[in-house]
């Protein structure tokens, strides 16, 4: 009976059901049955496949709503950038999935921190997930969506409720929300974007769907338009007409004006690479709103740099600090990713095997090592990772209940 509610949800929404495990799928099923109080799951599948509305609440809660403010710092700087470069009179931006906002209200936030004003740019924020979309429309986060980081111009942007944050309604306005399924894009009415930002979906698609949603995007993105993908899904545009954005963080491409535009294989190779670490602070492509630079700890810093590109000194500082703090597997972690970065998957491996020993809860490290497992081929390892990273998910996550 799972295996028909799969192939359901692959069919809506292509999920791959390898991507969330399959115990959360059956855990999902089961918490439905429940509460339509039915007895037994083929009572469920007929109500499933009669009901547009019961399919939806089961879309809810197995969908992934993780996100967080100025996810991969690296990519928000290549939108200022791009933005301080722009001679559009209105910048068109797309950002799906946005899941509870974070990721739309920190593009706004960017371009108003350039000196944009809210009438210079339009942003449009979808996901398929209306509960997703509540939460992102009231617009308050508590300390959990900023992960830590301090935000020292928070009071631009934020009104402080006890222990919450409003964005304010400057922000709120430049971002318009819809409910779309990205696989059935009619909600775009053929509108054409300069810049894309589809970030930590593709990871959760089957193949079909994952290249059904980049034809989608192509689409859907001017030609020299920016896109934006996650940090592990840069692979996924092999052989299409993009090109790595050049001295920035490694997950935004260019779309090409010609069709015969060179593959990305070949950028795809490591970044070119600066041979010293920079301090933060002379740095120019430093962010100048949202980083706390005086507070910066080594890991932090080594981050920081990773996230501009400067892989060899990021290294050069995790190992350093590797070698007095042995047993942190966030440092490990760290490294495993920066090793990536640089195409060196056997140290890549063997930082991430790390992390996990040292701390076998480290969800993103079970998912890192899952995903490079896959493009070793080795899928049955993959599938273990990542259903040992899905027992980790508490079931508030699962049903999109961040706050
Ligand atoms: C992990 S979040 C990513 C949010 C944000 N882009 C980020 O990187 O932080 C994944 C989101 O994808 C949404 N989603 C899953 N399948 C979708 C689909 N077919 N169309 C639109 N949104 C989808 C989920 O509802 C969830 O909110």
């Amino acid at each position: 009976m799972q295996d028909s509610i799969e192939l359901i949800l692959k069919q809506k929404i292509g999920l791959d059901p390898n991507s969330v495990g399959s115990r959360i799928i059956a855990r999902a099923l089961e918490q439905r049955q429940a509460a339509c109080h039915l007895a037994d799951q083929a009572e469920y599948l007929k109500l499933v496949k009669s009901s547009p509305q019961e399919l939806n609440q089961l879309i809810e809660a197995v969908v992934v709503p993780e996100t967080w403010f100025f996810r991969d710092q690296g990519a928000f700087e290549v939108l200022r950038n791009d933005a301080q470069q722009n001679h559009q009179t209105q910048i068109r931006i797309l950002s799906v999935p946005c899941s509870t906002g974070e990721e739309p209200y920190s593009i706004a936030m960017t371009l108003l921190e350039v000196g944009l004003t809210p009438n210079q740019f339009q942003i449009d924020a979808v996901d398929i997930s209306e509960h997703a979309l509540a939460k992102a429309k009231k617009a308050i986060y508590r300390q959990h969506s900023f992960r830590g980081k301090s935000m020292p111009n928070l009071e631009r942007y934020f009104q402080q409720i006890g222990d919450r944050y409003q964005v304010l309604p400057e922000v709120r306005r430049s971002v318009n929300f819809i409910q779309g399924n990205i696989l059935e894009p009619h909600f775009l009415n053929a509108k054409q974007y300069h810049v894309i930002f589809c970030r930590n979906l593709l990871i959760y698609l089957d193949h079909s769907a994952r290249q059904r949603t980049l034809d989608i995007l192509d689409q859907a993105l001017l030609p020299m338009g920016l896109l934006f993908l996650g940090s592990v899904e840069t692979p996924q545009l092999t052989n299409r007409a993009y090109q790595l954005v050049e001295h920035s963080a490694a997950f935004a491409f260019r779309k090409q004006e010609l069709k015969k535009a060179p593959s990305i294989e070949s950028k795809l190779a490591p970044k070119k690479q600066a041979t010293s670490v920079q301090s933060p602070h002379l740095s120019p492509l430093a962010p100048q709103t949202f980083l706390a630079e005086s507070t910066l700890i080594p890991l932090e810093t080594a981050q920081d740099l990773a996230d501009r590109g400067q892989l060899v000194p990021a290294a050069e500082l995790c190992e350093s600090y590797i070698r007095t703090h042995p047993s942190q597997a966030s440092a490990y972690l760290l490294l495993g990713k920066i090793y990536q970065g640089l195409n060196q998957m056997k140290q890549a491996e063997q930082s991430f095997h790390k992390a996990i020993y040292l701390n076998p809860e480290n969800y993103e490290a079970l998912i890192y090592l899952a995903l490079l497992k896959e493009q070793q081929g080795n899928q049955i390892e993959a599938n273990r990772l990542r259903k040992r990273a899905q027992r980790l998910i508490p079931s508030s996550s699962q049903s999109g209940n961040l706050l």
